[in-house]
């Protein structure tokens, strides 16, 4: 039987098998111990994206939970945008805070700068943009806003690792707190992985806490003695998780130039308009196009042996969460938007049967 193309799919070599093996030899599984891995790749990720400071925790969601826990939004406002997927939106009000819809941009799908304003209120304190596929946000535009109505940034980069904004720098490097997901299926695949940057003039205080509360509140280790001051969570990242981790991060410049380089043929040889940009700065964690027709459409590249997903359900239309929301863009994309395989393990023909297939059943 011929082989299915996967939409996701990480990249694992012999570096991933060996520093795996060495790990589990050394008996030390868990965060802070034995071989250290978890704070090596704490140290090497924050010196791949510039920041003050990395706290490494078990997966994405818990990084956001834990930054937003630093900006007491509790009965407070947070912006972003719908479509994304629900941790970010539930971090807001895990955090006691209300989440408020923005729209997102057509042509990028990230939140549109342009319709935050209208969105503040006295009640704002944070904006949550959502680098979305792995596209850039607007920094500029989005600090200057941040900046004139003073408030903080926190950023959702979980599709984003090795995405850059201007002058390339690393995402990661900008907002006072930014969360990455490293889920399998994200550029930098881990088991199970997150991790959250800090640049925020307070970044020693806010580590202290966030080390704190990714370890049940636990604070003042003494020897045997410590304390607790406040509730914490069991949010540590593993060592195995931490060592595929260090082998991803050595290529991951290179997994996503492959990406990119998939991402130009597909923005010159897929016929249809509407679909993801080519921009340099994009890590390409996604490849999306807007279809009419949604359901035949993967269904016929199911049948044909290629294997789409949907990213995502806007939030706003979750029963949790609905109510009214005027968001035209959001809506409109969110009955259209479909993911087509992005990954480094694509071969020449797999890539060229994705194109020939698309352009069939979108004609
Ligand atoms: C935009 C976005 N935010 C947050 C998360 C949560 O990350 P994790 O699955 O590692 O908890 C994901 C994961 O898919 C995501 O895509």
């Amino acid at each position: 039987m011929k082989q299915k193309i996967k939409l996701f799919d990480p990249h694992i070599d012999n570096s991933e098998r060996n520093i795996l093996i060495k790990t589990l030899d050394s008996h030390f599984w868990a965060s802070g111990s034995g071989v250290g891995n978890v704070e090596k790749f704490e140290i090497l990720f924050k010196n791949y994206i510039k920041s003050k400071s990395c706290i490494a925790v078990n997966n994405g969601t818990s990084a956001l939970n834990l930054a937003l826990s630093l900006f007491d939004i509790k009965n407070k406002e947070v912006i972003l945008p719908s479509l994304s997927f629900v941790s970010t939106a539930h971090a807001v009000i895990i955090n006691g805070g209300k989440p408020i819809f923005v729209d997102v941009d057509p042509k990028t799908l990230c939140i549109d700068h342009n319709k935050i304003k209208a969105k503040i209120s006295s009640k704002t304190k944070l904006i949550l943009p959502v680098h979305f596929g792995g596209m850039p946000c607007n920094m500029d535009k989005i600090h200057k806003i941040a900046k004139s109505f003073n408030l903080n940034i926190v950023e959702d980069a979980a599709h984003a690792a090795g995405t850059t904004w201007k002058n390339f720098e690393k995402i990661g490097s900008h907002g006072s707190a930014v969360c990455f997901s490293f889920h399998p299926v994200k550029n930098l695949a881990m088991p199970t992985g997150g991790l959250i940057s800090l640049n925020h003039k307070n970044h020693k205080n806010f580590r202290n806490l966030l080390l704190s509360r990714r370890w049940c509140g636990i604070t003042n280790r003494k020897g045997t003695d410590y304390d607790v001051k406040e509730i914490g969570n069991n949010y540590y990242m593993n060592e195995f998780s931490a060592a595929i981790g260090l082998t991803q991060l050595k290529k991951l410049d290179k997994l996503n130039k492959i990406r990119k380089k998939i991402a130009k043929k597909y923005s010159r040889e897929i016929n249809l308009e509407s679909k993801m940009p080519f921009d340099e700065n994009c890590s390409y964690h996604l490849y999306w196009l807007l279809v009419e027709n949604r359901t035949t459409f993967m269904k016929n590249m199911e049948k044909s042996g290629i294997e789409t997903g949907i990213h995502y359900k806007p939030i706003h239309t979750m029963s949790m969460y609905s109510s009214k929301h005027e968001l035209p863009i959001t809506n409109s994309a969110g009955k259209k938007v479909v993911s087509i395989p992005i990954h480094p393990n694509l071969t020449k023909s797999n890539i060229d049967k994705i194109i020939k297939f698309v352009n069939k059943f979108t004609q």
